[in-house]
């Protein structure tokens, strides 16, 4: 006679007592595996009399059932155990600071040309753009350099392979030559053009075009591929103080310094005329050339900073505009050499050099920009 409850109430103890899942996983090998001793009762129910058996199954179905779940109480006791003694030891510490994102930073010729076109933008100049890729009729012949103009040769100019021999000048559009641009001047061409086209000569033009420009030439002062930003005004009755007025409005704002002083040199480009290279005086401050003052002071300097002009009567006529009505100004300046002025950088080469660390000292973060204090309107 097997007494079933005897036997579910032992297992029940055994269970409750198990230490840990390897133990319980035996208990229920020991009662419900094949060889169980559970597993065995059920097995005698095949010899059992029929009212044997009616009187026993029951009991034997519930002692199974019993110890099953039995087992599966305890299984989910000891896994929730187990869950909270790591919660209990396991801690997130949430005042952590979080790991750093690796993050880009502004170049600083990128960041001068954003404040480039600040600036600009307050004295009422919009931003242009021009073809990288030129042709030789609008970076040479529309700005007065013909095809046998001596400055031409100045300008170390990269020149797309010729398809054919016999194609010599014909390969780009409209027949002509195409290059690497050697300057953002072109621009100043295909603004004018453009404006003929839109409005049926309608001037005025208020334009910076900043942008690369290549020239075969490297050196520690010198890259095959640099950075200008052109400016371009057109206008009636505009004459070399208004020329004057904005370069030093522009890099008073520029430098953020009130002491800028320029000094107009005569020169020689042959599409402005009269042509103007324009210095600015600096100071030897602690080993360095720091701008402002008039370079004729004792320990001053003056250094050439860019080319400038009233644009020439032939490239406001060839560009399609009646020189006899509009006359205007243009500059081109080095923004590659604005950017080392400003933030000190001492090789160009540096600037296209892509190294991290380079750019970790000397980019700009994109969250936390310097702002122009004030700007141009400001001290007005
Ligand atoms: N394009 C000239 C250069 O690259 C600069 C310049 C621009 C001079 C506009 C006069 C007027 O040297």
């Amino acid at each position: 006679m097997t007494d079933y409850t005897a036997l579910e109430q032992e297992a029940g103890a055994r269970i409750a007592a198990a230490q840990d899942l390897a133990a319980l996983e035996a208990l229920r090998v020991e009662y419900l595996g094949k060889q169980g001793s559970v597993s065995g009762l059920l097995k005698t129910l095949g010899t059992m009399t029929p009212e044997e058996r009616q009187e026993k199954a029951p009991k034997i179905q519930h002692l199974r059932q019993s110890v099953a779940d039995a087992l599966a109480q305890k299984k989910a006791a000891m896994e929730a155990a187990e869950l909270e003694a790591r919660l209990a030891t396991e801690k997130l510490d949430l005042t952590l600071p979080a790991p750093e994102a690796p993050r880009g930073s502004v170049h600083p010729v990128s960041q001068v040309m954003d404040e480039l076109a600040e600036i600009f933008a307050d004295l009422g100049f919009s931003v242009a753009t021009g073809p990288e890729i030129e042709d030789d009729w609008h970076n040479f012949t529309a700005l007065n350099m013909p095809e046998s103009h001596p400055a031409r040769a100045m300008h170390d100019t990269f020149y797309f392979p010729h398809q054919d021999h016999a194609q010599r000048h014909t390969d780009g559009p409209q027949g002509h030559r195409t290059l690497l641009r050697t300057h953002t001047s072109p621009v100043q061409v295909r603004t004018m053009l453009s404006v003929v086209e839109k409005n049926g000569g309608g001037a005025p033009i208020r334009i910076i075009a900043p942008g690369r420009v290549y020239r075969s030439d490297s050196d520690a002062t010198h890259t095959p591929m640099f950075h200008q930003v052109e400016g371009l005004v057109i206008d009636r009755d505009i004459h070399l103080g208004h020329l004057k007025w904005t370069l030093e409005t522009f890099l008073k704002a520029f430098f953020e310094r009130e002491d800028i002083v320029l000094r107009l040199r005569p020169s020689y480009f042959p599409f402005t005329e009269p042509s103007v290279e324009v210095d600015v005086g600096f100071a030897i401050e602690n080993g360095k050339r720091v701008l402002g003052g008039s370079g004729d002071a004792p320990g001053h300097g003056w250094m050439e900073l860019l080319g400038s002009g009233m644009v020439n009567r032939r490239v406001i006529e060839m560009s399609g505009l009646d020189p006899d009505e509009w006359q205007g100004f243009a500059f081109g300046v080095g923004v590659d050499r604005l950017a080392m002025l400003k933030y000190g950088m001492d090789d160009l080469r540096a600037f296209f050099d892509g190294d991290v660390r380079w750019l970790r000292h000397y980019g700009f973060s994109a969250f936390d920009q310097p702002t122009l204090s004030g700007g141009v309107g400001a001290r007005a």
